[in-house]
């Protein structure tokens, strides 16, 4: 059994598997079915082999006994063995001595209580052939010389080869996993027996159970499953788009009804009934596990899928870890995680949605189900991926893309996008635990004016309350409340307050929010009727019923008085619902009631009672400050959250790793919906080095979110702490990320409407090259490509650019993508590369988002193929731009042997912005020009840089149409 060394964990395993098998369902290992005569030897049907093909298993042998047992389970578990391939394969293994090492693997393909071990051997030979594995192949070729051979064709034919081996392994695992699943009281729909047309699909009956296939929108499908026949009403706490079915065409055949909408098409499949959506070519695109039909037991529910080999996925949030998915299982259910690690699971948030991709295309699916859920990508059983729930219904959404950024659009307007932000609220935020008193706060916002590190807001956590109850004012601490407020907002600062969700336990004593909370009935309750009380930071506390719209209107009154102080942004803090106990949460069988008369207990909701508590907040907001955007922070969320609150991370460490880490979350949440998030800089628990403050920073500006943030007891953690060469390198990250705004603003504005994220992964703008970038490298907008330091750096790293040409940002040097680029940045710099072809709207440094800037737009022209920018302004807070109060202009440029033009024009001219004029700053000259026309005349005044091979010139009135020529 050489080979197994090389996996032990995944044999032993197998075998514990196995051994559960034998004791939960002894009648496989039992029977012993009449032994059928050996099929007659075939040829192989992958190719020709180079070495000889072993002879038919004579009767008798274990070899017959597998494939009788094959055929005496095909039949019954509803599963085509295809003759069991077992030729095909003992082919394959067969090329080598007998006495060699792979035999062992033919001789386990015999042996049928051990089937598994060979498909496990088999699979895992395969994987490492995928992944070179060196120690493996010596192995190999030790005791089996002639395997060299056999490796060349293997090489060659290797791809057919594998999914042909591939699709008979994970028969077997379906087959076992079926039998499995059957054992532990799972029941899959049956057989259908019953075809009803609707307007938008149809209704497939399957013993006492109804499946409903129906087009939800173009490129959508829904599927809902009643196993007793029944359809909860059709509600969603995420779905935020109404059902706008385009038409499709409906085929029932004799063993299938196929539905086709435009490009995609569903086949299900009749006995029994399984569930396979396609592409426009007819391919499978994601298909129901053989023989695992969708299932469900007692209340939970439950859905199998194959894995194609190779096929990555992304998505269901802030999850940590890589942000491929695969081969890993996750438990949806909002959790407080303070000093969560990359292993802990379940986190903050729960988004039921993710990806998969394969070769530039993908597909979205969103399990619209508020339950505890959880979603394994193989990791149960190599090959199959699955989601199910506690409870609640079995309602998936298929996003049929195919290309990744639809996918992404689609599952965005499904459950709604964010709106648009205030622009100061994407400058600096500043937070810890716990700025006070208000000396304290009022000279850290000072210091950053002082210093001259831009900056936009300034948090209050729990400690500038009273005894940590939400909505009131430590009288002793905040003597001065309303005029700090006040002062900040002149200095620039908006001050955002921290509201937790919990109120505290206070009868009696003059505290409103329970007051007035009491009097309207407002609490969660236990199941005997009494007001469920958790420990949260106030001491005993009792918690809204936000699944209530009464309850939510009341909330958000209670921000009345703070709004009227000038207090800008609330933070819906511990909303999962965090309750300091063992469980973390409240009991599940509280009482949450339903606008309809109806309740449900708490594992029905728990996991979106953060999102209508941000939801209240938000909606409470826009109703006491109706022309202002709301700012809103939540730590916990569902599908959807986004449409009320900008969200973070949660309690992260201020390590290396956990800085790396980000990256992919934030990545994943901008693919899950969620493009407005970031983490706490510098990591909340623990003391950062300075190097790695430092680096964060420079991240963090990168972040959709920019926001330092600290636990209690932690040492200080501004920008300048760490000494003046530190806090030049952090004012500087600051400041570009000032730099940006106009840039930034406009990536935001589009994501408001497209619901594609300003901080992506590389493969939504290049499918193809999907498989070239890891988890440290991202795009920031369409255009800017970052490469983070994640380490200390002492050694280089590669850097693979994506496809097309990049210059290094600010500069002319420009690299070619798909070859890595070795860097190693010095402290204060981060590999930062602008596409060529890219126009960046840039603006003078300001020290916060809504001061004036000093000086004309700058429009960064980096030339090269299809060239061109945009510009999004408005106000920058109010809602006039939805009145058409907005600015968006267009630029362009086209590079010439003889130089290079640059036109602009503005589009839209509903908001006057501060400039008039716009500095162009156009890269990629060698030496300084011969002339330089803006419109028909020469300028005068342009400038040339030699070190940065750029020319800048201005455009006098850039609020029109213009044209620029440089020529060379
Ligand atoms: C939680 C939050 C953290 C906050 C603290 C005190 O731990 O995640 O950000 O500072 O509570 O409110």
């Amino acid at each position: 059994m050489e080979p197994t060394s090389a996996a032990p964990g995944i044999l032993d395993e197998v075998r514990g598997f196995l051994e559960d098998l034998r004791r939960d369902w002894p009648e496989i290992f039992r029977a012993r079915p009449r032994l059928p005569e050996p099929p007659p030897a075939a040829p192989p049907r992958i190719g020709a082999l180079p070495a000889r093909p072993a002879p038919p298993p004579p009767a008798g042998t274990d070899a017959a006994l597998f494939h009788a047992r094959a055929e005496h389970w095909a039949p019954r578990l509803g599963v085509t063995f295809g003759r069991v391939r077992v030729k095909d394969q003992r082919s394959l293994w067969g090329s080598c001595s007998r006495e060699g090492n792979l035999n062992f693997s033919w001789r386990l393909t015999l042996a049928p209580s051990e089937v598994l071990d060979y498909v496990v051997v088999h699979e895992l030979a395969h994987r490492l052939e995928m992944n070179h594995s060196r120690r493996f192949w010596a192995h190999v070729e030790k005791h089996c010389p002639d395997y060299r051979a056999h490796r060349k064709w293997l090489r060659r034919n290797g791809e057919a080869l594998y999914r042909a081996s591939r699709a008979a392994a994970l028969l077997l695992v379906f087959a076992f996993a079926a039998a499995a699943a059957s054992a532990q009281g799972w029941t899959a729909v049956g057989s259908v027996t019953n075809v009803e047309t609707l307007s938008d699909g149809v209704e497939l009956t399957a013993g006492a159970a109804r499946v409903r296939i129906t087009a939800f929108a173009p490129g959508v499908m829904r599927v809902r499953l009643a196993p007793n026949g029944g359809f909860s009403k059709d509600a969603s706490w995420a779905v935020a788009e109404e059902a706008a079915p385009p038409a499709m065409k409906i085929d029932d055949g004799v063993d299938a009804v196929k539905l086709t909408m435009g490009e995609v098409s569903v086949v299900a499949t009749k006995s029994p009934l399984t569930i396979r959506f396609a592409d426009a070519s007819g391919n499978a695109v994601l298909a129901d596990a053989p023989a695992l039909p969708m299932a469900w037991n007692g209340a939970s529910v439950r859905v199998w899928k194959s894995m194609p080999p190779g096929e990555r996925y992304y998505g269901l949030g802030d999850k940590a870890g890589p942000m491929d998915r695969r081969g890993r299982a996750f438990s949806l259910w909002n959790t407080d995680a303070y000093g969560w690690q990359e292993s802990t699971d379940p986190l903050y948030k729960s988004i039921p949605f993710f990806l998969g991709v394969r070769g530039g295309k993908a597909y979205g699916v969103f399990f619209d189900n508020a339950y505890r859920s959880s979603f394994d990508f193989g990791k149960e059983t190599d090959g199959i991926l699955s989601f199910g729930a506690d409870g609640g219904d079995l309602d998936y959404y298929f996003l049929a893309g195919p290309a990744p950024k639809t996918v992404v659009s689609e599952f965005a307007a499904l459950v709604g996008r964010a709106p648009l932000p205030p622009l100061w609220s994407l400058g600096y935020q500043q937070c810890r635990y716990s700025y006070y008193p208000e000396a304290r706060v009022r000279e850290v916002a000072k210091t950053f004016r002082d210093k001259k590190i831009p900056a936009d807001a300034i948090y209050l956590d729990i400690d500038y309350q009273e005894g940590n109850r939400p909505f009131t004012v430590s009288a002793s601490s905040f003597p001065a409340f309303g005029a700090m407020v006040r002062d900040l907002r002149a200095e620039g600062f908006h001050t955002i307050a921290i509201t937790d969700l919990h109120i505290a336990r206070a009868p009696g004593v003059g505290y409103a929010p329970y007051d007035s909370g009491t009097q309207l009935d407002a609490f969660v309750k236990n199941p005997d009727g009494t007001v469920y009380v958790g420990h949260v930071w106030p001491g005993d506390s009792v918690f809204p019923d936000f699944t209530l719209t009464r309850v939510r209107d009341w909330w958000g009154g209670l921000y009345k008085e703070f709004v009227g102080l000038g207090v800008a942004g609330f933070w819906n803090d511990m909303n999962e619902p965090a309750v300091f106990n063992e469980t973390k949460t409240m009991p599940l069988d509280t009482v949450h009631r339903l606008d309809d008369g109806s309740a449900v207990d708490h594992r029905a909701v728990h996991n979106v009672f953060g999102m209508e508590n941000a939801r209240a907040t938000y909606d409470g907001l826009r109703r006491l400050r109706p022309d202002e955007r709301p700012f809103v922070l939540t730590r916990a969320a569902f599908a959807g959250a986004q449409r009320w609150a900008a969200s973070w991370t949660g309690d992260n460490s201020a390590t290396w790793n956990h800085m790396a880490m980000s990256t992919p979350m934030l990545l994943s949440l901008g693919l899950s919906g969620y493009g407005l998030v970031g983490d706490d800089i510098g990591g909340f628990i623990g003391a950062p080095p300075a190097d790695l403050l430092t680096r964060w920073m420079e991240l963090g500006a990168f972040n959709p979110i920019f926001r330092g943030h600290a636990a209690k007891g932690t040492p200080d953690r501004e920008p300048w702490v760490d000494g003046p060469e530190h806090e030049a390198l952090r004012r500087r990250a600051i400041e570009r990320r000032y730099a940006l705004l106009p840039y930034l603003y406009t990536a935001v504005e589009e994501m408001t409407r497209t619901g594609v994220p300003l901080m992506r992964p590389v493969f939504l703008d290049y499918p193809d090259s999907e498989d070239s970038y890891g988890d440290r490298d991202f795009l920031f907008g369409g255009d800017l490509f970052v490469a983070p330091a994640f380490s200390e750096m002492r050694e280089a790293e590669d850097v693979r650019l994506p496809p097309g040409g990049w210059y290094e940002y600010g500069t002319s040097n420009r690299h070619e993508g798909g070859v890595p680029l070795s860097v190693r940045p010095a402290l204060g710099e981060i590999p930062l590369f602008a596409r060529a072809g890219a126009i960046i709207p840039q603006q003078p440094v300001a020290q916060d988002a809504d001061e004036t800037p000093n000086g004309p737009l700058e429009l960064h022209v980096y030339p090269g193929p299809d060239c061109r920018g945009e510009l999004y302004q408005d106000d920058g807070h109010t809602f006039a731009y939805r009145r058409g109060k907005f600015l968006r202009a267009r630029y362009s440029c086209e590079a010439a042997a003889d130089g290079v033009s640059v036109s602009g024009a503005v589009e839209h001219g509903g908001y006057r912005p501060w400039w008039s004029g716009a500095e162009l700053v156009v890269y990629g000259f060698a030496a300084a020009p011969r002339e330089v026309r803006v419109g028909g005349t020469a300028a005068a005044g342009w400038t040339f840089d030699a070190d940065r091979g750029s020319v800048r010139v201005l455009v006098p009135r850039a609020r029109g149409a213009w044209r620029v020529r440089i020529l060379r």
